[in-house]
């Protein structure tokens, strides 16, 4: 029974099996830093409540720092039968320092102790993920500034559909991630918020000030129901939520990444650096990280899940299965971190084979929808000119030709409409040009997506 913070009301200890069933130090210890976060600010609230003297304050103060530098360095031996990284802390604190050690938890619960560590977790996690987009949507741009003027095939159906701008082609992730991450700051606003002072669940007796600990915690208000506050768990499911289209954002790239590596596509090489060799066919070169990230994906997914499947039975207020969240949670910002860490320089160091893409490009009848808006332009009804050109490709297509490898004279057999201004339609970097619409494909208007990116991400 030694060490545990209950004990009172039994006859008999806990058979060792159930200490282990029960216990989360092998993971809630990851928590160490956020647990004594919130302890120190309740130390010096208790003092400033002369709940604890001055001199108590500081002792308290001074040993959570030393404990905090101890397990930094690996010297806290963790034990199961001491169930929590909240019950390892508060026993260190007592060892060092006595029965002072003790008055810490006055007025306290793990319930609001639990929930304020994994709000001060997620607030640190989004912090990071945050900062880990921005240096991603950066390699975007650079690799988008780094290729400005190639033109690749865009896809509908996995099928060559219109000419399009690599770089407006990267600029559609740039703005799933801008997405994130004001989902992210979404979140965090309803993270922040502090639970300390609901104690188990009826609110804490005593003259607690959780305006002091709000403001010492730096959060940005303070929940409102004691019940809900050690209950909720919303805000780590948002967090996996933001993180599962996050990685589903990631993990479409990584397809694309994929494909584009293939000897099918041949539109990119991933860097030595970044890939992998197979240990039975000497001559592979496996796209190992997309595909891991695209794995990964599901895992977060899975958590997603899991969370919410944990959270949908549960009747108020602290439940034991809610210790359950910490692995999908901690998981989840570790794939997160982890994706993002490895994609930005893997995408910094891609290079575009221009040759196998040109010709991508110019094979396929890309240009037809441009062939259709000029016979619009000579008076026809677009339904008309789609279905003259459909005609015209499949005479094209019989005698091995692109579009703009038919002369005038065969082109006037489908239309007189047509005159030799046709081939300004067929050529792929002007029916890029006619897009300099706001959102589209065009030189200009991608130059100024870019530029706008670029001070997006300064601010
Ligand atoms: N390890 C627990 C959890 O993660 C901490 C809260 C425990 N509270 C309790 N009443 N047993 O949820």
């Amino acid at each position: 029974m030694g060490g545990k913070l209950w004990g009172g009301r039994f006859n008999t200890g806990t058979d060792e099996r159930a200490d282990s069933f029960n216990a989360s130090i092998h993971f809630d210890k990851r928590l160490f830093r956020e647990d004594i976060e919130g302890s120190r600010a309740y130390c010096k609230m208790l003092g400033k409540q002369g709940m604890i003297s001055k001199d108590e304050s500081t002792a308290i103060l001074n040993a959570l720092e030393e404990i905090h530098r101890e397990i930094e360095r690996g010297e806290l031996k963790f034990d199961e039968s001491l169930e929590d990284i909240h019950t390892h802390i508060e026993n260190a604190l007592i060892e060092k320092i006595g029965p002072l050690g003790e008055k810490l938890h006055t007025g306290r619960s793990r319930n609001d102790q639990i929930a304020l560590d994994t709000r001060l977790s997620v607030r640190n996690s989004i912090t990071k993920i945050i900062h880990l987009i921005n240096k991603f949507q950066v390699s975007l741009i650079e690799l988008a500034e780094r290729n400005h003027d190639l033109i690749i095939p865009g896809y509908t159906h996995l099928q060559r559909a219109q000419p399009v701008l690599l770089a407006h082609h990267l600029l559609a992730y740039y703005e799933m991630l801008k997405r994130d991450t004001s989902r992210y700051e979404e979140a965090l606003r309803r993270t922040n918020v502090l639970p300390l002072g609901s104690a188990a669940l009826a609110g804490a007796t005593l003259n607690m000030d959780r305006e002091f600990l709000c403001r010492e915690l730096q959060m940005q208000g303070i929940t409102a129901n004691s019940m809900d506050a050690v209950s909720d768990r919303d805000f780590m499911v948002e967090f996996i939520f933001a993180s599962a289209l996050l990685m589903m954002h990631l993990s479409r790239l990584c397809e694309e990444l994929i494909i584009w590596s293939t000897q099918e596509f041949d539109f990119i090489e991933i860097s030595d650096a970044f890939a992998t060799g197979s240990s039975i066919m000497p001559q592979k070169k496996n796209p190992d990280i997309p595909e891991l990230v695209r794995g990964k994906t599901g895992r977060v997914y899975g958590n997603l899940i899991s969370l919410l499947t944990t959270m949908k039975g549960l009747p108020l207020a602290y439940n034991k299965d809610m210790q359950e969240d910490k692995e999908p949670l901690l998981d989840t910002a570790d794939t997160v971190e982890k994706s993002l860490a490895i994609l930005s320089p893997l995408l910094k160091e891609i290079t575009f084979k221009k040759e196998t893409i040109k010709k991508a490009v110019e094979q396929g009848y890309l240009v037809a929808t441009d062939l259709a808006d000029y016979l619009v332009t000579k008076g026809m009804t677009f339904r008309q000119a789609h279905h003259l050109v459909g005609d015209m490709i499949l005479s094209a297509q019989k005698n091995n030709k692109e579009l703009h490898q038919l002369d005038l004279a065969e082109m006037k057999r489908f239309s007189p409409l047509i005159d030799d201004g046709v081939y300004g339609w067929l050529d792929p970097s002007l029916c890029i040009e006619r897009r300099n619409i706001h959102g589209g494909t065009g030189s200009e208007a991608v130059r100024k997506a870019l530029n706008h990116a670029r001070e997006e991400l300064r601010s």
